[in-house]
């Protein structure tokens, strides 16, 4: 099966909320992109947003340019009808960011919970770090979320890379800074204990 199948298969099988990664508020995601302190007008992408609320709550703070992505179609219809009206002002993009063409220079906060740690080769790996460099605006800041390495090795059924700082730090290489980190643990649903790590690293330039 795809990677696209296999994500339009989840979230068409079940509600958002019986999701394993279901969070009613991406809380530490939210506090952390709240806390970089940058205007209303900043420009953020959500990499495999999927069917999460974290869209509506930076709506509700006052962002105004607001990108989300996802694989799955599905998991972005989801959250249109979530949203009704409120979605017109948000760019919605269905796409694999293995492939995608992302605009240069241009966000100047790039999130992903849950959706890098998928990467678990490492051309894939590098792909991303390059697509990030470059859509990323000068001294952009990325927020990024996955498994910490007590967290189980699959999520969604899926084999992930699990990462400390220092990996993280080495995954991305020398054009970014780490800001910050902190560890969030997760309960799924169905009661499974999943360590999150959460980063905010800066673009050197
Ligand atoms: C574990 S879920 C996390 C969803 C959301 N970020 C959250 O924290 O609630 C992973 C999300 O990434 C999306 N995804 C998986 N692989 C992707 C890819 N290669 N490109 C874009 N999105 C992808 C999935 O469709 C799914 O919505």
């Amino acid at each position: 099966m795809s990677q696209k199948d296999h994500w339009e298969q989840v979230y068409s099988s079940k509600a958002s909320e019986e999701l394993g990664w279901y969070e009613p508020h991406l809380q530490t995601s939210l506090d952390l992109i709240q806390g970089l302190g940058l205007s209303l007008d900043a420009s953020i992408i959500d990499v495999g947003g999927g069917a999460s609320t974290l869209v509506d709550d930076l709506l509700d703070a006052g962002y105004r340019s607001i990108t989300v992505l996802d694989i799955s179609a599905r998991a972005l219809s989801l959250t249109r009808k979530r949203l009704g009206t409120r979605a017109e002002p948000v760019t919605w993009r269905v796409g694999d960011i293995d492939d995608i063409d992302l605009p240069e220079g241009q966000y100047d906060v790039w999130h992903d919970r849950a959706v890098f740690h998928f990467l678990t080769d490492v051309d894939q790996q590098r792909n991303y770090r390059d697509k990030l460099l470059g859509a990323l605006a000068p001294r952009g800041h990325f927020v990024v979320g996955t498994f910490a390495p007590e967290a189980p090795p699959t999520c969604s059924g899926l084999p992930v890379q699990r990462y400390s700082p220092e990996q993280l730090e080495a995954t991305l290489g020398a054009s970014f800074e780490l800001m910050h980190q902190r560890k969030s643990l997760h309960l799924t649903p169905g009661g499974v204990r999943q360590m999150y790590l959460y980063c905010h690293f800066r673009k050197t330039s």
